[in-house]
């Protein structure tokens, strides 16, 4: 494999990054992670315009190259490595500066992107996940905007990964955070949906959440499918009447969820209508 680091392809084992690069010290960085189907992004200007938002809450969206040069390093990867199916993930952070926490108004920042193969899922091909999500809600909240803007995808994943630790030792694959108020906001890397008599629910992005790409995609969906969409702000036992709960992310895509808590759900018409419709989008949209 070859990933492309600080706009130079370079073989996996030699892709490296500064042991003082504020990405690795700190966290000082942003990235997106994306989906690949025949050579092209999908919703690429969607990622790009979020990429530029995170940028700017860090205060270093000035340092970003423009949109097109950073389609072209992803593009030359994939060339590089003969894909047209996979998985990218796409690095920005401030770089190495001088000093040490304050930030450096002068910013050379360290750009990386990094592929692997991930076959299409969709009409005919097979799912990445293996089966339904199962998920638990977690004691750990999610950080309040006023620390850090969720909708902000930084380097700073700590409160998910300590959110996925809580699903040690059970059956739960998927954790379900909530606000410190207690309401649901997504899961440690996904945004939650349920379905509550015909009608998709998902939590309101006024909450601490990363509005995610797939989430718009399929509020469209359930839109042109003349299926009512809400956005909300729910208590978590919204879910205990829900007919159905699915969530989703640019790798699972819509992913169905068969139990919340140990209580079982079924994957619903709604959770296959809006994959039929995603899967046909793709195939439409990206040969
Ligand atoms: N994560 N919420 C969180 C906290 C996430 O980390 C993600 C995505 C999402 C869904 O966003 P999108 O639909 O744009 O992928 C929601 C990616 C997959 C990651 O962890 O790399």
């Amino acid at each position: 494999m070859q990933y492309h680091v600080d706009g130079e392809l370079v073989p996996a084992s030699e892709a490296t990054v500064n042991v003082r690069d504020r990405g690795f010290m700190y966290g000082d960085g942003a990235f997106e992670t994306m989906r690949v189907y025949g050579g092209t992004i999908f919703e690429w200007s969607a990622h790009a315009d979020r990429l530029q938002r995170s940028c700017e809450q860090l205060g270093f969206a000035d340092a970003l190259p423009p949109a097109a040069d950073l389609h072209a390093r992803i593009q030359e990867t994939l060339a590089a490595n003969d894909l047209t199916e996979a998985y990218t993930k796409l690095s920005i952070t401030r770089g190495v500066q001088p000093g040490k926490l304050s930030p450096d108004p002068d910013v050379d920042p360290t750009i990386v992107v990094y592929i692997s193969e991930l076959p299409r899922g969709g009409t005919d091909g097979e799912r990445v996940w293996s089966g339904p999500a199962a998920l638990a809600t977690v004691d750990s909240r999610q950080t309040p905007d006023s620390v850090l803007p969720a909708d902000a995808k930084t380097h700073n994943y700590l409160d998910s990964i300590l959110a996925r630790l809580e699903l040690r030792g059970s059956e739960a694959d998927e954790a379900i955070v909530r606000s410190v108020d207690g309401a649901l906001t997504e899961g440690a890397s996904s945004n939650l949906f349920f379905v509550d008599d015909g009608t998709v629910h998902t939590p309101a992005d006024s909450l601490p959440l990363l509005p995610g790409i797939t989430r718009n995609v399929v509020l469209e969906l359930a839109d042109a499918a003349g299926i009512e969409t809400v956005t909300g702000v729910y208590e978590p036992d919204r879910l205990v009447d829900a007919d159905e709960v699915f969530v989703t992310n640019s790798t699972w895509e819509i992913r169905p969820v068969t139990s919340v808590d140990g209580r079982a759900y079924e994957v619903g018409p709604v959770t296959r209508t809006l994959q039929q419709r995603f899967d046909d989008r793709v195939e439409k949209l990206y040969d």
